[in-house]
């Protein structure tokens, strides 16, 4: 069975909805939590310190530990102080789950820039603060998990959220760098894309659809990419309605005219079939390894010497 005795965890936008199914559940299992919410309405215009409150008394209700944080993972120190707040407590982070979120949808030419910066500000720095300030902690402990929280609407694209969009898929190029600069210690760097009946899938979703996207389904997955079992790092979960499955970006084979050749728009019009084709795309690890499979491509020979360079 997976635990998380002696494991301390963070849990950011954990006064309802997700955050607080996973909070409830490492809690089951042995871990100790920060409950953090800043509590409030969908576009983060209001706050309600309480929220958090009642999902730690829940928790202790059931014989777990928890403490409460209604900082906000939007304003740097508040971001210092959640991850503080749990090494003042319990000495150390195994856990950071960026889950916060907050939705100011419109028409990409109605939408407001404040209401795009606040939902960057909430989602991808948000993420980026409480993230700067733990990883450290981790780093020294050589041990840490790390949830990212992604969307389809960044990975594939929806209507009337730009802002949500850009904030989400930012959150993947921040797991994508961190997944590398975690590998000696130990930390692993996954995200979710979830799909349940909380507040901001609750407005979208038809009925019966929301019957079936129970938060305990997201929270099974979101709990094992916590654990120390979770092996992987840098991997993208969509979950729905009791269904797992990776996302991946990948790169299509192309068409190498090569270095030397005189490539005109008309040569790219001409083979722009062939260049988006992705029937052979492969996923790459890191830059450097898409580097060098471009390397393979357009000099073959010089390979050897390009990868001492690296
Ligand atoms: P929710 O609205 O039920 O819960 C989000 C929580 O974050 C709220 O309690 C809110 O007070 C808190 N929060 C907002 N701003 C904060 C801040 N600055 N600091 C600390 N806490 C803050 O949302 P839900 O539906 O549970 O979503 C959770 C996460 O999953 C979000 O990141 C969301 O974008 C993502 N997601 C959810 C989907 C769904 O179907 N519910 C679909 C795709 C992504």
């Amino acid at each position: 069975m997976i635990r998380f005795d002696d494991r301390v965890a963070i849990v950011t936008g954990a006064g309802q909805g997700l955050g607080r199914c996973y909070a409830r559940d490492l809690a089951a299992r042995g871990a100790k939590v920060v409950v953090n919410d800043l509590g409030g309405s969908l576009d983060g215009a209001s706050s309600d310190a309480s929220l958090a409150e009642q999902v730690a008394e829940e928790i202790r209700a059931d014989g777990g530990e928890a403490l409460v944080s209604s900082d906000s993972v939007s304003d740097r120190a508040g971001a210092e102080a959640i991850v503080r707040a749990a090494v003042d407590a319990w000495g150390r982070v195994d856990v950071l789950i960026n889950n916060a979120g907050i939705l100011r949808d419109k028409i990409f030419t109605r939408m407001d820039l404040d209401d795009f910066e606040a939902v960057i500000g909430v989602h991808l720095l948000g993420t980026a603060y409480v993230t700067r300030a733990a990883f450290p902690v981790m780093r020294k402990q050589r041990y840490g998990r790390i949830v990212m929280t992604t969307s389809a609407a960044g990975l594939f694209g929806n209507l009337g959220q730009a802002n949500y969009a850009a904030a989400k898929l930012g959150v993947i190029g921040l797991m994508n760098a961190l997944k590398i600069e975690g590998k000696k210690t130990d930390i692993k760097v996954n995200a979710v894309a979830p799909v349940a009946d909380t507040r901001m899938g609750s407005r979208v979703y038809p009925d019966f659809f929301k019957r079936m996207i129970r938060p305990e389904l997201v929270s099974a997955a979101v709990t094992y990419l916590a654990s120390e079992d979770c092996a992987s790092s840098g991997d993208i979960l969509i979950t729905a309605a009791g269904h797992y499955a990776k996302v991946q970006l990948v790169e299509g084979e192309g068409v190498t005219f090569g270095p030397e050749a005189d490539v005109t728009p008309e040569s790219i019009a001409e083979r722009y079939g062939d260049i988006v084709d992705m029937s052979r795309a492969v996923p790459h690890e890191t830059a450097m390894d898409a580097m060098k499979s471009l390397f393979v491509k357009i000099a073959p020979d010089d390979l050897q010497g390009a990868e001492s360079d690296y």
